[in-house]
């Protein structure tokens, strides 16, 4: 099949490499120069316009999948499925799931989905008024895209005081969340708007330091399959997933596309949604896609076309990654920094997926991002697929690089 993938990141790696593993044509707009050996990348494609989407809409694409959230929330899938293009991913009403954080706390409330307590705030005054009604630690967010950097976790009045003066000046939507206590899970699915495929269940590390501590980030590493008991996996589908779509459905929305729901479970088994989002997550994904039984072009062409055809995953494997970022990441990554290592290694059971590196100097690539590649290690269980995404992931290395050493240590 030949499929156009728009992205840029290590979730597109790992789409680009799967797919292309099972002869697929893929093309990446605008990829990275770290695909290259997986896709044709369009290194220079990066504005997602009408003049795009009538040249891509011209090519004899058989199918397009939109890694990232923001052309999803700029309505690119819309326009491609105006000229007729098949599609996965929402349409720009769809994408409100994740364009703003309230409207989909608007959502759950009014499809009664389990998720936590918050309040509007205006100004850092605001906020501290406002959070005379909740208990410490305190979560603070911003409303709109962020890269999944726009959260705050508050350990008292003080630091939740800071976070509203550094946010203030520049955010105006912002609200104040009630802390949740759990463990997180990344429950991922597919639809075509009316029925869905649940990927294998996932874990990621949001914080950039061990031990969850540190500022949030896109997430550092992620660890699956899950094992979870069927009456909570029945619990998510009936309390959860099934609100959700009937929701959109009743908004005369038709969602076909990715729907990512970050939970949290708490220790008496009770679930709340802490967000949505409208795409596969990242580096979620990068673990999803290793456990494919089989080629996923026509399970995502059978999406994009309204009759979801589910597909296989591996449940005799784990999979393990590992994200290696800059210095200086989330904040300000220092790029330019020379990468050691042969990035490019390709084994059957561990690799690399690239998402920030640029080969600008022709002979060694460079740090041009955040995150900016990841270690992926499969292994008959999640103690030798970490053991192996991390012996790979101490192969590489560049001044000051930023790697969580627990992935995975404390999973449920
Ligand atoms: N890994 C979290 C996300 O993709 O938002």
């Amino acid at each position: 099949m030949k499929v156009a993938l728009i992205g840029s990141g290590g979730r597109e790696h790992a789409i680009a490499r799967t797919l292309s593993q099972h002869k697929n044509e893929v093309h990446v707009f605008p990829g990275n120069p770290g695909m290259i050996k997986h896709a044709t990348v369009h290194l220079d494609q990066n504005k997602f316009d009408s003049t795009f989407v009538d040249s891509l809409s011209k090519s004899d694409f058989e199918l397009v999948v939109i890694g990232p959230e923001q052309p999803l929330c700029d309505g690119l899938a819309d326009q491609l499925r105006k000229k007729g293009m098949n599609v996965v991913g929402p349409g720009e009403a769809g994408a409100q799931l994740e364009k703003s954080k309230i409207y989909a706390k608007k959502f759950m409330e009014e499809f009664q989905i389990p998720t936590s307590k918050y309040s509007k705030v205006e100004s850092s005054q605001d906020c501290l008024l406002k959070a005379q009604s909740y208990t410490a630690p305190y979560v603070l967010k911003m409303d709109g895209l962020a890269g999944g950097k726009g959260v705050f976790v508050c350990k008292d009045i003080s630091d939740l005081e800071k976070a509203a003066q550094e946010i203030f000046p520049t955010h105006q939507s912002v609200f104040l969340e009630e802390f949740v206590q759990g463990w997180e899970l990344s429950y991922i699915v597919l639809t075509d708007g009316d029925n869905y495929q649940a990927c294998p269940l996932t874990q990621d590390h949001k914080r950039l330091l061990d031990g969850d501590h540190g500022p949030n980030t896109g997430g550092m590493g992620v660890v699956g399959p899950l094992q979870i008991e069927d009456e909570l996996n029945e619990r998510i589908h009936e309390k959860i997933v099934l609100p959700t779509l009937k929701g959109l459905k009743s908004k005369g929305i038709t969602y076909r596309g990715v729907l990512y729901f970050g939970l949290m479970i708490n220790d008496q088994n009770q679930i709340q949604v802490l967000e949505y989002n409208v795409r596969f997550g990242d580096p979620e994904t990068q673990v999803i896609f290793s456990l494919l039984k089989e080629d996923p072009a026509p399970w995502l062409l059978s999406v994009s076309n309204g009759q979801i055809s589910p597909t296989n995953f591996s449940d005799e494997q784990s999979s393990a990654y590992v994200v290696l970022a800059a210095p200086g990441y989330p904040d300000k990554p220092i790029k330019n920094l020379k990468i050691e290592g042969d990035i490019f290694q390709e084994i059957k059971d561990k690799h690399y997926f690239i998402a920030s590196a640029v080969n600008k100097n022709e002979d060694h690539f460079v740090t041009s991002g955040g995150r900016v590649l990841g270690s992926l290690g499969l292994g008959a269980d999640l103690g030798s697929a970490l053991e192996t995404a991390y012996e790979n992931a101490n192969k590489i290395s560049w001044k000051g690089l930023q790697m969580r050493s627990d992935i995975g240590k404390n999973t449920q």
